[in-house]
């Protein structure tokens, strides 16, 4: 049975003493629903804040991007290790961000998401259309290419640890979220294609969580869906009220 997982991610929001009120808040507001994971992924530099607030919490940390080397000559990156050291157990990989306004491609995607699965962190793939593709009737081909390409060379070994994000781009930070229907239509082509090229039990077990203006509103509608294992938060994780009450769908 698949547990639900609630993450957010706060993008570049948040200095450390933001960090320590909003945990604290979340701490006291969140209730123990036994069925749902809650994942929070600061900035780098609010992880070791955040860390602190979180140590004796139910609350898990991530971060929001990672480099695919150990170290080296590569000014303002992040390896693995140093991820590990701040006490995260999650990261985000391929966020439409990162892809839109960083140049990320999917073969830098695959070079991250390979490392990430050699090490104790988990990873959690973003994939996703744009409003042209969805428009052009391409999203399912979309997606499907950004995990052919995303798990070049990939085992069902290694990727039974991995969790996808379905975050279709025109609903990112627009307000526009994809009906559950839709939602459920896209989540559902991606655990079947899982199904065909990593195996059944990865297909089965993997997490696929739903992302683009999640709101309290309308969570409980696409969390009811079959293939919709959680949610990945951006601008509603940022307040206690709003991620809490998420938390509790
Ligand atoms: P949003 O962001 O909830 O603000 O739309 C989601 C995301 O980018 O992960």
């Amino acid at each position: 049975m698949r547990r639900y997982l609630i993450a957010g991610n706060w993008k570049m929001h948040m200095t450390g003493p933001d960090t320590r009120t909003l945990i604290r808040e979340l701490d006291q507001s969140i209730g123990r629903n036994p069925r749902v994971d809650v994942l929070v992924c600061p900035p780098f530099t609010a992880l070791a804040a955040a860390r602190e607030a979180t140590a004796s919490t139910a609350i898990g940390l991530g971060a929001q991007n990672v480099h695919w080397e150990d170290k080296g000559a590569f000014t303002g990156e992040v390896s693995c290790d140093m991820l590990l050291d701040c006490g995260c157990t999650h990261v985000i990989i391929g966020h439409s961000e990162r892809r839109q306004l960083f140049s990320e491609d999917d073969s830098t995607v695959n070079r991250k998401l390979t490392k990430v699965l050699t090490t104790e962190l988990i990873p959690i793939l973003c994939v996703g259309e744009t409003l042209q593709q969805r428009e052009d009737g391409t999203t399912e081909k979309a997606i499907l290419d950004q995990l052919e390409a995303g798990l070049k060379g990939l085992t069902p070994q290694e990727t039974s640890r991995m969790i996808v994000a379905y975050e279709p781009v025109w609903a990112i930070g627009t307000g526009r979220t994809a009906t559950p229907a839709i939602a459920q239509e896209v989540h559902a082509a991606v655990r079947d294609w899982f199904d065909r090229i990593q195996g059944s039990e990865v297909a089965a077990n993997i997490r696929i969580l739903y992302g683009g203006s999640v709101n309290p509103g309308n969570v409980s509608g696409l969390m009811a869906e079959p293939d919709i294992d959680g949610a990945l938060v951006g601008g509603a994780s940022l307040k206690a009220e709003s991620f809490s009450q998420l938390c509790s769908f």
